[in-house]
């Protein structure tokens, strides 16, 4: 028998942290989870144990404290890292540009020193398709020209940056750096997805907040687009596909050392009234909409270009507009129903 290999997931109770440790704790790894529950909930746990039957150790604290990443690096023999801790709203990044800095790029030093002091060197890095700034030609390629335009894409960019000039330094390392596009969606049992502290900017979560009644209609920001219908076109992914991803780009450096920057993205492109009526028409539910003013900063369109992922991971994305928004839905529901009950 095998000997389970250990995974520290920095961020694992968050919406994406905690889909990919199901999928881990599901591939057969041991999970440790540090999050420090700035947006997230202890009760994320308990629904990991509900679908999988296991409970990960769980930390309760910040990446950026170094002596308590050297006690857990101490204590644990981990094979690899999966790094999601950080802050990912990008309008607060423009009213909190230090916040970011601080979490995302001062938490990722703290991490990678002690990850160099234990000799762990295999680390699977959450980046984001914002570090391509206002692409202009589709579908969007890992070699596009990096030019984020707030905060938060700036501190992913300086981030992979760093990574590169570390493995410069000592080529032993194994990096995946994975930039996201649009996660939406939600396990399939309804019981965990994609939680919010405050308010959310995200297309999903506020249509969620209208169907829980928290809002009586969708601001569509623009409807004069260069695009099929006049609205704003993603790359929208389900957030089982993305962490499936991560598995694959775990087990892409099983065996060798590199540096690998990948999209995870569908490849297709969706309009917001596109989404609108596929979520409807899964759901049997209207989305009350309002057409109104373009939202400052926002693209016409942006999709990836998926064909590295599929070369280098053998990895693509299999859930389709109408799963995403199914599963969306009924954590909408199930989020309701919990805050009624
Ligand atoms: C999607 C579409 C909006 C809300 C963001 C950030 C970043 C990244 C991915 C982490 C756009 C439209 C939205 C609303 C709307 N995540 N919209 N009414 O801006 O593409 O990217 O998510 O890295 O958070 O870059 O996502 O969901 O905000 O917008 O019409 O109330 O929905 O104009 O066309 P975005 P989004």
């Amino acid at each position: 028998m095998a000997i389970p290999k250990n995974v520290l997931v920095t961020g694992g109770t968050g919406f994406i942290g905690s889909h990919t440790v199901i999928k881990l704790i599901e591939s057969g790894y041991d999970v440790t989870i540090l999050d420090n529950l700035s947006n997230s909930n202890l009760d994320v746990l308990n629904k990991i144990f509900l679908i999988t039957s296991i409970a990960p150790s769980f930390v309760s604290g910040d990446v950026r404290d170094k002596l308590l990443l050297r006690d857990i690096f101490s204590k644990n023999d981990f094979e690899a890292v999966i790094h999601f801790a950080g802050l990912k709203s990008v309008s607060d990044s423009v009213s909190n540009p230090l916040e970011y800095f601080d979490n995302n790029v001062g938490g990722s030093v703290v991490l990678l020193q002690e990850m160099k002091f234990s000799k762990v060197r295999k680390l699977i890095f959450s980046s984001s398709a914002t570090v391509y700034g206002r692409a202009s030609c589709m579908p969007i390629s890992e070699d596009y020209v990096l030019s984020p335009t707030n905060p938060y894409g700036r501190s992913k960019l300086i981030v992979e940056n760093i990574l590169e000039d570390l493995y410069e330094s000592d080529p032993s390392w194994k990096i995946g750096i994975l930039r996201y596009f649009n996660p939406v969606g939600a396990h399939c049992s309804g019981l965990i997805g994609e939680n919010y502290l405050g308010a959310p900017s995200n297309l999903f979560p506020i249509i969620g907040q209208v169907i829980q009644g928290l809002r009586d209609r969708l601001y569509v920001y623009g409807g004069d687009y260069t695009t099929s219908d006049g609205t704003g076109v993603r790359d929208y992914i389900h957030v089982d596909d993305l962490a499936n991803g991560h598995i694959s780009a775990l087990s892409k450096f099983e065996d060798h050392s590199g540096l690998l920057k990948i999209n995870l993205g569908t490849g297709c492109g969706y309009s917001v009234l596109e989404v609108i009526n596929t979520y409807q028409n899964v759901s049997g539910t209207k989305v009350p909409y309002e057409i109104v003013g373009r939202r400052p900063g926002d693209v016409a369109e942006c999709y990836a270009n998926p064909a590295k992922a599929r070369e280098l991971l053998d990895w693509v994305a299999v859930h389709d507009i109408n799963s995403m928004c199914a599963d969306a839905y009924r954590w909408h529901v199930n989020m309701k129903k919990s805050r009624i009950t």
